[in-house]
């Protein structure tokens, strides 16, 4: 249960960075929720904890990787636990050797490496697939989202479920084929979340800092082989993984700005989902605008028509 609400908080946090303000909860899940909390205040009530104060959130560089995990000390207060605490402990990130030879030849010595990491296999669920980038080696566009989903980590392949769907139409807006662009994620494997025995996991939930710093080195690296002109990353997570854990508290403060990440110019905007789940034009507009900047960034052709895209109300 304990796991289950860290996961539902993490979740909610995450929508609420990308400005989701009301979330529909059942009857059902909100007595379930009820019980829970009227424990714990029953517990304390019992022991009365000893205060930690809690640190709060350090703001990391805004640029850069992800800085190292530090513990706390020994001697220092208890920590509150972190909504974002691993949930399995992982060993080191893998490290990608010096590729040689051409694009191809690279990729494909790295996607060798990524499906026999034995990190990621012991991660996927029996018959699903580990995930690597997909698209152009020679794209001047690469697109960085969070992590599979359901439907990603059945074809081995990101964003081809609803949220792919939405980005492939919004690549197709740009005047691009999807093969024209590249797309990766932070992370190679779909999180996984509690199920019942022998069901399929329902839902996601956003990687833990301790995922994403042990698949940062296949995102540089693919990052090193494509050699973009430009990155895109969707979405708060993603951001938060290219900018540092926890660099900011909402989207809002870093979308729609060039940033930096790897040598590379880096923009950020909201994640697809963020459209499916409210399709105004006003929401439309905004990753739009982002978008525009990126074409402009890279040269492409950009009519009157498609600077006018979702602006009528
Ligand atoms: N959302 C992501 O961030 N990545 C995917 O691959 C699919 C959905």
């Amino acid at each position: 249960m304990r796991q289950s609400l860290q996961i539902l908080t993490d979740e909610l946090r995450r929508l609420k960075t990308e400005g989701v303000g009301v979330v529909a909860v059942s009857d059902e899940a909100l007595a379930a929720l009820r019980r829970v909390v009227a424990g714990r205040q029953e517990r304390s009530r019992q022991t009365p904890p000893a205060v930690a104060p809690f640190p709060g959130n350090v703001r990391a560089p805004v640029e850069g990787a992800l800085p190292a995990y530090t513990p706390p000390a020994a001697s220092a207060p208890a920590a509150p636990v972190l909504p974002t605490a691993p949930v399995a402990k992982l060993p080191a990130s893998p490290v990608v050797p010096p590729l040689a030879g051409d694009k191809r030849t690279r990729w494909d010595a790295l996607l060798a490496q990524v499906t026999g990491d034995l990190t990621c296999q012991a991660n996927v669920r029996p018959g699903k697939k580990v995930v690597l980038g997909v698209g152009s080696l020679d794209a001047a566009i690469m697109f960085v989202g969070e992590a599979p989903g359901a439907e990603e980590e059945i074809q081995g392949e990101p964003f081809v479920g609803p949220a792919g769907q939405l980005l492939t139409k919004m690549i197709q807006g740009m005047g691009l084929r999807r093969e024209d662009v590249y797309i990766g994620n932070i992370m190679n494997w779909r999180p996984q979340m509690p199920t019942v025995a022998g069901r399929e996991q329902v839902g996601n939930r956003p990687p833990t800092e301790e995922e994403m710093r042990y698949c940062l080195p296949y995102l540089l690296a693919q990052i090193e082989i494509v050699d973009p002109a430009v990155l895109v990353a969707l979405g708060s997570t993603a951001a938060q993984g290219l900018l540092g854990f926890r660099s900011f508290k909402t989207l809002g403060e870093v979308r729609g700005r060039w940033h930096n990440f790897a040598g590379k110019p880096l923009m950020i905007t909201y994640h697809p989902s963020y459209i499916l789940r409210e399709p105004t034009n006003r929401k439309k507009r905004l990753i739009w605008e982002d978008l525009l900047q990126v074409m402009e960034r890279v040269a492409l052709p950009i009519s009157d028509r498609q600077r006018a895209y979702f602006l009528e109300r």
